[in-house]
């Protein structure tokens, strides 16, 4: 129950910076990392701690395409039209964050922060009465950090925040990083905000002066060291940024083992975080299963498959080296070796899609078989139909695509053409090597192609004529 004690409490979430050591044209928290962007999973640890309506982004660098990269989680945004550092980002969001008594703030590149530690940050702070307190880790290379001085090595209180380009040869020696995560006293903050400067190397206001701000003010600055220092990675550089791609991944592939699924050398693959695997299912090395890919039970997903948004029932094998997207595949169905589904193929239960098949916006229907070298578009396949090798479904007049029907059961030879919009009725023959523009009626024997004719002795007279000219 809410209670007139219970602060209100906003989340700010610092996003507005260019990343200039990304040498990139997006802005930083656009890159991504475990297939979504840095400020997605930023977004939805902060949403997971307090209402989206609570949650505020400060945007500014390409505003509008980070704007859109997340207003569909609900959060507000702030507009931070120049970017004077992280000080100056909280000043242009006083308005916004006034009704609260409490903000968090979060910064938009550092994405493996967890929920739990930013609720033990808040509470801490209220616990303490602090009008700053900032979480703190111990790092065995804390270059390029701000570094905590303490009031005294015991005490919770901080005196300052010294920046990396200002920090003396002892105060570089401190272990004891700014993580850039904070809690503040919405009041304290703003009643003091305007004691910031920018007497530094970047010409910037320092969120961090505020340490030195409020001690002097004789406020109570605190820190929260955290235990676990992998969490307040940021990501200024590539480099860092693919440290933490591997951090989420792995941590990824954990989730879906602890869940009953085998992935060998889980190093090699690429999960993104959407993803669901059910149990008994074994991936292979070096395999991508992307977006919001659903894999079932008792599959084998083998090596040098990419499947990306594509839902795959229970028993299915996927062999190497095929790509699935936005496909749909029944159980027990065999996929691969060198399949490609692309958007729209729905691969019924027990069917075989194989080598070098292509499909698209296809329905295959229960048993069918399609084994190799074969372009199904645009088709609807029955039940226990097998398509021969080297079957193309012409579907494209160079203007419209067109429609090709098979019923059930029916057998296409193999090289068959069949020009759409036509219909194979059920239990149909397709004679091999067959061009099919007409519709075939159920039960029927087609062919088309032309008859066959054999010259006895032919090639016999044409060597002797030939080797005469040699003589
Ligand atoms: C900051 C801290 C540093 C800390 C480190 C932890 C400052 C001055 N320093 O440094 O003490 O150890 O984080 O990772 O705060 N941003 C804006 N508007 C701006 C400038 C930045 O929204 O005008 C955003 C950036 O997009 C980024 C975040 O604030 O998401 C942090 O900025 P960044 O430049 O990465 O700060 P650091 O140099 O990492
Ligand atoms: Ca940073």
């Amino acid at each position: 129950m809410p209670t007139s004690k219970t602060p209100r409490i906003a989340i700010a979430i610092m996003a507005a910076g260019k990343g200039t050591r990304l040498q990139s044209k997006y802005p930083k928290v656009l890159h991504e990392v475990g297939g979504k962007p840095l400020l997605a999973h930023v977004v939805a640890v902060a949403t997971s701690i307090v209402a989206a309506k609570d949650v505020y982004a400060i945007v500014g660098h390409e505003a509008e395409l980070v704007r859109k990269a997340v207003e569909h989680t609900g959060i507000n945004f702030v507009l931070q039209a120049e970017q004077r550092g992280t000080g100056h980002a909280l000043m242009v969001a006083r308005d916004a964050l006034a009704p609260y008594d409490q903000v968090l703030v979060l910064s938009g590149d550092a994405p493996l922060i967890t929920a739990e530690t930013i609720r033990r940050l808040s509470d801490f702070h209220s616990d303490k009465k602090a009008a700053m307190t900032l979480l703190s880790a111990e790092l065995s290379h804390p270059t390029g950090y701000g570094r905590i001085v303490r009031k005294s090595p015991k005490s919770d209180e901080v005196r300052a925040i010294v920046e990396e380009k200002a920090a003396n040869p002892t105060q570089k020696e401190i272990g004891e990083i700014n993580s850039g995560f904070y809690a503040f006293a919405v009041k304290a903050l703003y009643a003091r905000i305007g004691e910031l400067k920018t007497d530094n190397t970047h010409r910037e206001y320092y969120l961090t002066d505020m340490a030195s701000v409020f001690t002097k003010a004789k406020s109570k600055v605190i820190a929260l060291k955290t235990g676990n220092a992998a969490e307040i990675l940021g990501s200024n550089t590539r480099a860092e940024m693919m440290e933490i791609d591997a951090l989420v991944r792995m941590a990824k592939c954990r989730q879906i083992m602890a869940a009953g699924a085998s992935i060998f050398f889980p190093q090699t693959c690429v999960i993104d975080a959407d993803v669901e695997v059910g149990t008994d299912t074994i991936i292979e090395p070096f395999v991508q299963l992307l977006g919001k890919t659903r894999v079932g039970n008792d599959c084998r997903i083998r090596s040098y498959s990419v499947i990306h948004n594509s839902e795959v029932g229970d028993g299915v094998t996927v062999r190497p080296g095929s790509i699935l997207d936005d496909a749909r595949i029944g159980s027990n169905a065999v996929i691969g070796p060198y399949s490609h589904l692309r958007p729209g193929s729905e691969i019924g239960e027990g069917a075989h899609v194989g080598n070098f098949v292509e499909t698209k916006n296809v329905k295959v229907g229960r048993g069918s078989k399609a084994n190799h070298l074969t372009y199904l578009g645009d088709a609807q396949i029955g039940a226990g139909v097998n398509v021969g090798a080297g079957t193309i479904t012409c579907n494209y007049d160079g203007v419209h695509k067109h429609k090709t029907e098979i019923g059930d059961n029916v057998f296409v030879g193999s090289d068959s053409t069949l020009v759409a919009p036509v219909k194979i009725g059920k239990g149909a023959y397709i004679g091999a090597a067959s061009c099919i523009t007409d519709d075939v009626p159920g039960d029927a024997l087609a062919i088309g192609r032309a008859r066959q004719t054999t010259k006895e002795g032919w090639a016999r007279t044409k060597r002797e004529a030939m080797a005469a000219t040699k003589k």
